[in-house]
């Protein structure tokens, strides 16, 4: 497996409290690694310290290399043009993510912009109705002007992914992407999402604190707990054969975990 992503020893303090204890994984170029862990273990914490999104006053430490670049090394205006354009982020609340006064036709058509401020318009717009039909939103050209609250909440999440993924990023980071839809909602999202790395061969963070999601996308899974890592491995083997403890625990508490990893198993996704 070829390295996309290698991070060693990834620490992330606030203040006195370190809430990241020196994680180390890798993810492979077109792989989806599975991040999962109770509320609190410092899942958003490490995946906003590998965007440089945290707030200036938390610490971070360690190594992440993105391909060649050695990202905490990075200045402010490399590490902005490497989002978006290399790695992007799909959070758990579309609506944060949305600018709720501009329309959402515009709003993508900037994250082109940022990267590439000297686009056609025609041609820009093109891309963005482009996008906007790879994530299966009904009828983008009748809604390009139309703004965030006129969507549903799945029709955001659609968006926020057109948004995300326009600069064809090598990886994206999805934080709990799903968590807020309703349990149909959130099976068209991740197929949505299973459906678009494939396609793309992008890499994926897939992060959630239910295992049975992970279990739907992931390749392999790391289990977190009170910041760090406790297992590992391929997600048959997490799911099948758990050794920790702790998975066990998450294993046993996930409400949908026998259908979904059947279904898992037997149609082979995420293998
Ligand atoms: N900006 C912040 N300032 C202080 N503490 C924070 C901040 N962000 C997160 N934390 C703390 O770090 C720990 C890990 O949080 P987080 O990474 O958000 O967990 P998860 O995403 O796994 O639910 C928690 O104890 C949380 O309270
Ligand atoms: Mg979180």
């Amino acid at each position: 497996m070829e390295k996309l992503l290698d991070v060693r020893e990834l620490r992330v303090r606030f203040g006195a409290y370190e809430a990241v204890h020196g994680i180390s994984f890798a993810v492979g170029k077109g792989e989806t690694l599975g991040l999962v862990g109770e509320s609190g273990s410092g899942k958003s914490a490490s995946s906003l310290a590998l965007m440089g999104l945290l707030p200036a006053t938390a610490a971070v430490s360690g190594v992440l290399r993105l391909g060649e670049q050695d990202v905490l090394a990075l200045g402010e205006e490399e590490r902005r043009r490497l989002r978006g354009r290399r790695v992007a982020m799909i959070f758990q609340e579309p609506m944060t993510a949305l600018n709720p006064v501009m329309p959402i036709g515009r709003q993508i058509a900037e994250a082109v912009l940022a990267h590439e401020p000297h686009i056609a318009r025609a041609r820009l717009k093109q891309r963005v109705l482009e996008a906007l039909h790879e994530v299966a939103l009904p009828q983008p050209e009748r809604r390009y002007h139309d703004y965030p609250h006129q969507f549903s909440g799945g029709q955001r999440q659609r968006i926020v992914i057109a948004m995300a993924l326009i600069n064809r990023p090598e990886l994206v980071i999805a934080d709990e992407p799903t968590t807020a839809l309703d349990v149909t909602v959130q099976k068209q999202i991740l197929a949505l999402l299973r459906r678009l790395r494939t396609e793309r061969g992008m890499a994926m963070i897939f992060i959630s604190h239910d295992l049975a999601v992970v279990g739907e996308v992931a390749d392999r899974i790391a289990v977190m707990r009170q910041g760090q890592i406790v297992e590992c491995g391929p997600m048959r083997q997490i799911l099948l054969e758990p050794q920790h403890t702790y998975t066990k625990q998450l294993l046993a508490a996930a409400p949908t975990m026998h259908t979904d990893r059947d279904h898992a198993l037997e149609t082979g996704q995420g293998a």
